[in-house]
């Protein structure tokens, strides 16, 4: 029997790899397409209409290689583009992180007190704290924007001093008081990088969120359960690799945010 088709996933870039990672955990016999929208990284510092245009075009382009469900890799765009990607490809199942990842915050805290944080634009949008909200009525959202963050990532400053001195300056204060806040989400594909010099300066017991694992759990259900063509894995557990700029430098940067070497020979150049 034929392979199903694969699972498209984009992201605006390279960071959209740790959800793919976590993907490919869950799912090790799906295929999958991934599209990182390089040439125009970042999406978290561009207007709403800007990045929906360009999570159109991406999801356009996935859709018409084939696919059978497509997973929205990056905050920024879940924030700014679901909606409109759901109206347009209204028969093909599509899954953004922010709604898994406010699920596994509202059922981690234990208090409904939950600080995000995330890129410029997620944080903007309000998406999360909407979503969160929807969840849990009497929840307290704390949010804060850590731009710097996704360069750090990107420049491979995962831990140190340095990276623990950012981190201090974007989060002290963000868990001082009475309403201090016992869960934290990792809002933005780039932050899970760093999560453990994240952890370094949080208060003790602050649980850590990461929407990758919940995102990898909500897609399994949707292709499991919404006949989007069985959650089976006849697959091969093959990616096809799709980039619209530079393959040598997402086969460098990305290889750190799938945990796995990429070869730049395997990433194909696309316009969108
Ligand atoms: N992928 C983006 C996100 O999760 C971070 C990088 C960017 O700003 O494009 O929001």
């Amino acid at each position: 029997m034929d392979a199903p088709p694969p699972i498209g996933v984009f992201d605006s870039g390279v960071g959209g790899l740790t959800v793919l990672g976590a993907l490919h955990a869950a799912l090790p016999a799906e295929d999958f397409i991934y599209l990182g929208d390089t040439a125009r990284l970042p999406y978290g510092t561009k207007s709403a209409t800007t990045v929906a245009r360009y999570s159109a075009q991406c999801a356009g382009a996935l859709v018409a290689r084939g696919i059978r469900a497509l997973v929205v890799a990056c905050n920024t765009a879940s924030a700014f583009a679901l909606a409109d990607l759901r109206r347009d490809f209204p028969r093909m199942p599509i899954i953004g992180v922010i709604e898994p990842g406010a699920q596994a915050a509202v059922a981690a805290s234990r208090t409904q007190r939950i600080a995000v944080i995330a890129t410029e634009g997620t944080i903007a949008g309000g998406a999360y704290q909407a979503a969160i909200r929807r969840l849990s009525a009497a929840a307290e959202v704390r949010t804060r924007a850590c731009s710097l963050f996704v360069a750090m990532a990107e420049e491979g400053w995962t831990e140190g001093p340095l990276t623990e001195a950012v981190a201090h300056r974007y989060l002290d204060g963000m868990f001082d008081g009475a309403a201090a806040p016992d869960t934290l989400v990792l809002g933005c594909t780039h932050f899970p990088v760093l999560a453990a010099a994240i952890r370094a300066v949080l208060p003790p017991g602050v649980r850590v969120i990461d929407s990758a694992a919940t995102t990898a759990a909500a897609v399994a259900a949707v292709i499991g359960a919404g006949g989007a063509g069985g959650a089976g894995g006849r697959g091969s557990g093959r990616v096809v690799w799709l980039a619209t700029d530079g393959a040598a430098r997402f086969a460098r940067v990305g290889s750190r945010f799938f945990g796995r070497t990429l070869a730049a020979d395997d990433i194909e150049i696309i316009d969108l």
